[in-house]
C-alpha cells in the first residue's frame, strides 16, 4: 500500500515531505524514509511511525528543494530500517519510492546479479531501481526516459517517484494499477499518493492514468508521456477539498470524529437524490443507465471487507424492494474464480478508497467480460472512479481511520437510494410506499444523532467487556451482514478474536462455545425476526453466555434476561442497519481505547489495500 510523496520547487523540501507522510500514514505505517538532493543524495530511513523519522530527520542537515518521501506496507522483506524506500540505484545515483508490487522482481533481480549487481534490502523496489539506473548508465539517458524503458520490462503494481543525483531539476513519477497525483503550484510541485500531502499548498491536481510516466521540471514544468513514448496532455483538475476534513477537530482519534460525523454524512450522501414531499428519489448514474437497469437480469456486487458488508445490505435492499436478483462477492474470489458474466448483468463495486486492488481487478475483468461495471465510492477522483460506466459517490469526506464507519453508513445510504430509484421503476413499490419510505429515510440522521447519544453508556459497557478474548455478533435479516461488520471491527482494532453469525445459525455449531467468558452481541431490531431472536437470546441465557442487547426503545423481553441493552430509535426495516451499526462502531472504539490499541492505525493494516 504505501504512501508516496515528491516535492520539487524553492521551498525546503524536507518539512513539506515529512508533513505530507504524515497525512499519509492511513496508507501504512511500519517504516518511512526520505531523499532529498542537494549537490548529493541524502537519505534517511526508519523503522517504525513517520515521527521516527522526523526525529532522525531534525538531527540532521537535510536542505534542499527536491526530494522524495514513503511511508510503507511491506509487501516484501520485513518492516526495517533497510527495507524501508527509497532506495537507491547501484551506484547510488538515483532515489526511488515505491507503491506497489513488481510481480518479475525474481528474473530481473537474477540478471542484474549476474552483471555484478548486488543488493542490500528485500524488497522488489530496490530491483527496480538498480534496473532504471542500469538502463541510464547503459544509454546515458535522460531520467524518463530511463524510467519509460525499464517500465516496459516490468510487470506488476507501481506508483513510484524517482530523483537523480546528477540532475537537480527534475522528479519523475509513474503509475499503473498504484496511484499517483501531481498537484501544481506556484512555481512548485508535489506528487502524492493522493492530494492530502499538498492539500494546503494547491488544489490544482493531475491525475495519472496507469501507464503514464509524469517528469517535473522547475522551469520546464509538467509533461506526461506514456509507457509507448507518446505525449499526453495533461488534464488539470480543481479539487473541492477543504484542509479542515483531513484534522481531528479536538476528538482523540479520527475514528471517534467519523462515527460522530455519521448523522452529517449520512446528509451528504441523501442531498439531492431523495425529497419526501416530491416524491424524488434520483440517482444520476442510474438514470443515465436507466434502460440497462431496469432490465438487468441480476446485479453482481463485489467488495471487499467492510464495503463487502455494505454490499450484502444492499442484496437484501434491492432484493427486497426492486426484486432484482444480486449476488455479492468478495472481489478477491470473484476475480480468480472464472466467474459466469452475461450481457445483461451489471456489476457494482463498492470502495471507500476507490483504489482496492482486488475490488479494481474484479472490475476489470467484469469489463472485459462486457458486463456494465457501475461504481459506489467516496474517494473522489480515484482509480475505480474512473474505470467504471457509471456510478455514485456517497461524498463524506476523507475517511482517515482504518477502520470504516461514516463509509460504511454512506454506502448503505445510496444503496438504499438504489434499490429505492429501482423500485419506484419497476413499479415493485406502490408510490405511498415510496413516500412513506422516503419521509422515514429523511428521518435517519436524525435517529444516528439519538444513537449517538448513547456513546458514555456504550463506554460502560466495554469497560465490563474490555477483558473477554473472544466475541460473538448475533443478528437476522437486515441485521446478520451488521452483525458481520461489528465482528470485523472489533477484530481489527481491539485484536479481540470476534465472529458474526445469522442468529439462527448459533444452534448450529457456534452455540458450543457459549458459557460466562463469551460476550454475545445481538441486534435484535427488525420487527420480522423478533419473536425468533428473543428466542435465541434465550437459548444464550440459558448457557450462561453474555448477552448485551442492541433493541428498540421500550422494548421489553430481551431488556428483562439481557446483561446490557442499548435502545435505539425504530425505523422500517431496511434501513434498521444505519442505526445498529453505530453502537457496534462505538462498542469497538471503547474496548480498543480501553485496551491501549492505537485506534486510527491497528497494526499490521493500512486504509488503502493497493496490494493483491
Ligand atoms: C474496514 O474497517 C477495513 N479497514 C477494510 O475491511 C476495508 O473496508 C476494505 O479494505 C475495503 O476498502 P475499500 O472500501 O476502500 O475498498
Ligand atoms: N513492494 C514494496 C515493499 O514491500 C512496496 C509495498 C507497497 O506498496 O505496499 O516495500
Amino acid at each position: 500500500m504505501c504512501g508516496i510523496v515528491g516535492y520539487i520547487g524553492n521551498r525546503q523540501a524536507d518539512e513539506l515531505i515529512i508533513k505530507g507522510l504524515e497525512r499519509l500514514e492511513y496508507r501504512g505505517y511500519d517504516s518511512s524514509g526520505i531523499a532529498i538532493l542537494n549537490g548529493a543524495l541524502k537519505v534517511h530511513k526508519k523503522q517504525g511511525k513517520v515521527a521516527a523519522l522526523r526525529a532522525i530527520v531534525n538531527e540532521h542537515d537535510t536542505t534542499g528543494t527536491l526530494g522524495i518521501g514513503h511511508t510503507r506496507w511491506a509487501t516484501h522483506g520485513e518492516p526495517n530500517d533497510i527495507n524501508a524506500h527509497p532506495h537507491l540505484g547501484g551506484r547510488g545515483r538515483l532515489a526511488l519510492v515505491h507503491n506497489g508490487i513488481i510481480e518479475n522482481y525474481g528474473v530481473l533481480k537474477n540478471a542484474l546479479m549476474a552483471e555484478g549487481h548486488t543488493f542490500e534490502s528485500d524488497t522488489d523496489t530496490e530491483v527496480l531501481v538498480h534496473l532504471i539506473e542500469e538502463i541510464q548508465r547503459e544509454g546515458n539517458l535522460s531520467l524518463e526516459e530511463a524510467v519509460r524503458l525499464a517500465l516496459n520490462r516490468v510487470e506488476g503494481a507501481y506508483a513510484i517517484a524517482v530523483i537523480d543525483r546528477e540532475n537537480p531539476d527534475i522528479l519523475v513519477g509513474a503509475r499503473k494499477a498504484s496511484p499517483l497525483v501531481v498537484g501544481i503550484g506556484e512555481d512548485e510541485f508535489f506528487i502524492g499518493s493522493d492530494a492530502s500531502p499538498f492539500l494546503d499548498h494547491t488544489k490544482k491536481v493531475v491525475y495519472l492514468d496507469d501507464n503514464q510516466i509524469a517528469s517535473i521540471s522547475r522551469t520546464k514544468g509538467l509533461k506526461i508521456k506514456n509507457t509507448a513514448n507518446e505525449t499526453q496532455p495533461p488534464f488539470i483538475q480543481e479539487l473541492d477539498l477543504q484542509i479542515e476534513a483531513l484534522e481531528k477537530d479536538g476528538y482523540e482519534h479520527f475514528m471517534l470524529k467519523e462515527i460522530h460525523e455519521q448523522p452529517q454524512t449520512i446528509v451528504d450522501a441523501m442531498r439531492g437524490r431523495i425529497s419526501s414531499k416530491d416524491g424524488l428519489v434520483y440517482l444520476r448514474g442510474i438514470e443515465e443507465f436507466a434502460n440497462r437497469f431496469v432490465r438487468a437480469n441480476r446485479i453482481i456486487i463485489v467488495a471487499c471487507g467492510t464495503s463487502y458488508h455494505s454490499g450484502l445490505i444492499g442484496e437484501y435492499l434491492i432484493e427486497d424492494l426492486a426484486r432484482i436478483p444480486v449476488e455479492v462477492e468478495y472481489a478477491s474470489e470473484f476475480r480468480y474464480r472464472n466467474p459466469i458474466l452475461n450481457e445483461g448483468d451489471i456489476v457494482i463495486a463498492l470502495s471507500q478508497s476507490g483504489e482496492t486492488a482486488d475490488t479494481l481487478a474484479a472490475l476489470e475483468l467484469a469489463k472485459q467480460k462486457g458486463a456494465m461495471i457501475y461504481g459506489i465510492v467516496n474517494s473522489v477522483g480515484s482509480s475505480i472512479a474512473r474505470l467504471t460506466d457509471a456510478g455514485s459517490y456517497i461524498h463524506c469526506g476523507p475517511e482517515i481511520g482504518v477502520a470504516s464507519t461514516k463509509a460504511f453508513t454512506g454506502q448503505v445510504t445510496v444503496l438504499t437510494i438504489l434499490a429505492l430509484s429501482l423500485a419506484q421503476k419497476l413499479s415493485t413499490i406502490s408510490n405511498t410506499e415510496l413516500q412513506q419510505y422516503l419521509r422515514e429515510l429523511e428521518l435517519i440522521p436524525e435517529k444516528v444523532r439519538e444513537v449517538l447519544e448513547e456513546n458514555d453508556h456504550i463506554r460502560y459497557i466495554a469497560q465490563e467487556i474490555k477483558n473477554h478474548d473472544n466475541a460473538l455478533y448475533l443478528g437476522r435479516g437486515y441485521n446478520f451482514p451488521v452483525a458481520l461488520e461489528g465482528a470485523l471491527k472489533l477484530k481489527e482494532i481491539s485484536y479481540v478474536h470476534a465472529e458474526g453469525y445469522p442468529a439462527a445459525e448459533m444452534k448450529h455449531g457456534p452455540i458450543a462455545l457459549i458459557d460466562e467468558n463469551m460476550p454475545v452481541i445481538v441486534m435484535a431490531t427488525n420487527p420480522s425476526a423478533y419473536e425468533k431472536i428473543v428466542s435465541n437470546v434465550q437459548e444464550v441465557v440459558a448457557r450462561k453466555g453474555r448477552v448485551i442487547a442492541i433493541v428498540n426503545q421500550g422494548e421489553k423481553a430481551i431488556s428483562k434476561i439481557a446483561d446490557h441493552i442499548i435502545e435505539i430509535p425504530a425505523t422500517d426495516e431496511p434501513f434498521s442497519p444505519l442505526l445498529s451499526v453505530i453502537p457496534l462502531q462505538l462498542l469497538s472504539y471503547h474496548i480498543a481505547v480501553e485496551l491501549g490499541r492505537n485506534v486510527d492505525q491497528p497494526r499490521n493494516l493500512a486504509k488503502s489495500v493497493t496490494v493483491e
